[in-house]
């Protein structure tokens, strides 16, 4: 603890962010409503442009929960076709996001000894971000149609808020961008209003230590390579 009592060290903060990963298989022990709430109240802490606080939670557990992955699990298994709203990847993809891209997903594969040839296994591995990775509880994060593309930025914020919120109350997440391949679907399902875009989904729950595909790490680029100083006294 620093001199003010209830802020962490930068050290101690420093290592819950190194320490966060994203978690890809859960225990099934149960987050109660209480801790939900605390992260998601955490979550809204973040900043936002005019202090707007864009973007909504909708969390998920038991059947509800069990219910939606069903529906679309089943409904991809039909060939239920892809409808993202918004782009994410650029394309084509640059040579240098391509490879942080395809080396993060060969570690993934890597790790549960799943070759790339073997679409069948990477297709049943993928559906698992439908299932929320087995989390306990699911969360769908929507915008309201009318904000502009900075909202996104705020929305960003409060999920990243979140994701270290949940590591500081032992608890693990993924973020599940493909939920959105399946907006339309989980719109109609959830009844949510179509006032709100669906952006993405976010598992949450205690991180299964002992599983494969939780066994790996993601690197980040050097510095360097993305940040630029200008009048600094020393050399860093
Ligand atoms: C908004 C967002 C969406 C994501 N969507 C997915 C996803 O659909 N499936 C998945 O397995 N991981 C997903 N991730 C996790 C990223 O792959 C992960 O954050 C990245 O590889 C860095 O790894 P780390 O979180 O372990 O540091 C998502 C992360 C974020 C922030």
């Amino acid at each position: 603890m620093s001199g003010h009592a209830l802020l962490p060290t930068a050290a101690a903060f420093d290592a819950l962010i190194k320490a966060r990963h994203s978690v890809r298989a859960f225990l099934p022990q149960k987050v109660d409503k209480a801790q939900v709430r605390a992260v998601i109240e955490s979550a809204r802490q973040a900043p936002s442009g005019g202090n707007l606080q864009p973007g909504q939670f909708w969390a998920l557990t038991g059947a509800p929960l069990e219910k939606l992955s069903d529906t679309i699990i089943k409904a991809r298994a039909l060939g239920r076709p892809s409808v993202s709203e918004y782009g994410w990847f650029p394309n084509p993809m640059p040579a240098h996001l391509k490879e942080r891209q395809r080396a993060t997903g060969y570690a993934l594969y890597s790790a549960l000894g799943i070759a790339r040839t073997d679409r069948t296994a990477r297709d049943a591995q993928f559906d698992r971000n439908y299932r929320f990775f087995d989390a306990p509880v699911g969360l769908v994060i929507t915008l309201d149609r009318t904000m502009g593309a900075g909202a996104f930025l705020d929305l960003g914020m409060a999920l990243s808020y979140f994701c270290l919120a949940a590591s500081a109350h032992g608890l693990a997440t993924c973020g599940i961008g493909a939920l959105a391949n399946h907006a339309d679907l989980v719109q109609e399902h959830l009844q949510i209003p179509q006032d709100q875009m669906i952006i993405c989904g976010m598992a949450l729950g205690y991180e299964n230590h002992g599983a494969l595909v939780n066994k790996w790490r993601t690197t980040r680029a050097d510095c360097d390579a993305y940040a630029y100083f200008s009048g600094f006294d020393a050399p860093l």
